[in-house]
């Protein structure tokens, strides 16, 4: 049983933005990372940057995991707005199942990314997959967000920038 609440809280909406500020930085720099195993594999040093911005990999990656958890409780315990109805049913069937998809992922990619870690491949080469799958569902999220914006002309972008709407 899904609760609903009206709008988002101040809480959630800062939680949105800063993880995707997070998972954006993740997917930018996450090469660094990769350099630092590689090299590491090599018997080599990466450069300054790779190890710094492969350092700053591990520990963001590790907030993600610490936030998304919270944001899973915050959804379960106060809910989530009722989908926006201004469209077809399937999309908001399709918002939902969206929704859904980004917590599994943004708690199965760093957990994934540990096991790259500290086990190696396979967990490397599945890790690395968040990079394409991670990209299409951003897109997707915010041509549907803007379409709701722009074209159904309802409050759905607005409330993931005003707390109760
Ligand atoms: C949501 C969080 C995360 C995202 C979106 C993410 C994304 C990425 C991306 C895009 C790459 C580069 C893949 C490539 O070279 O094509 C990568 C590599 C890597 N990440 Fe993450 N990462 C996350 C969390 C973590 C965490 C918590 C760790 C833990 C240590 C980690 C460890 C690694 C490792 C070891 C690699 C190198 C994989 C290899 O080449 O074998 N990541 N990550
Ligand atoms: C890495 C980037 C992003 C991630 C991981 C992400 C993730 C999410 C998740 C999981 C939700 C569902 C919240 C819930 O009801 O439990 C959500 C809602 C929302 N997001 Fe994002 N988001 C990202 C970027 C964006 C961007 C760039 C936009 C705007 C262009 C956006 C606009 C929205 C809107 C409008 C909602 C509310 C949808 C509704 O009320 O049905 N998001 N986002």
């Amino acid at each position: 049983m899904q609760r609903h609440q009206r709008g988002y809280s101040g809480l959630q909406i800062s939680l949105h933005w800063i993880l995707a500020a997070l998972v954006l930085f993740q997917l930018i720099f996450g090469e660094s990372m990769t350099a630092v195993v590689d090299a590491a594999e090599d018997g080599l040093q990466a450069s300054r940057a790779d190890l710094a911005l492969g350092s700053a990999h591990y520990w963001i990656g590790i907030a993600i995991l610490v936030l998304v958890g919270l944001r899973i409780i915050l959804r379960l315990t106060s809910g989530v707005p009722r989908p926006a109805d201004s469209g077809p049913a399937w999309m908001s069937a399709a918002a939902r199942a969206s929704h859904i998809l980004f917590y599994i992922l943004l708690a199965a990619t760093p957990i994934l990314g540990l096991l790259a870690y500290y086990v190696g491949d396979p967990f490397g080469e599945i890790h690395s997959l968040a990079k394409p799958v991670f990209t299409l569902l951003i897109v997707l999220h915010a041509a549907a967000a803007l379409l709701h914006h722009f074209w159904l002309k309802d409050d759905t972008l607005k409330r993931i920038f005003i707390p109760g709407v």
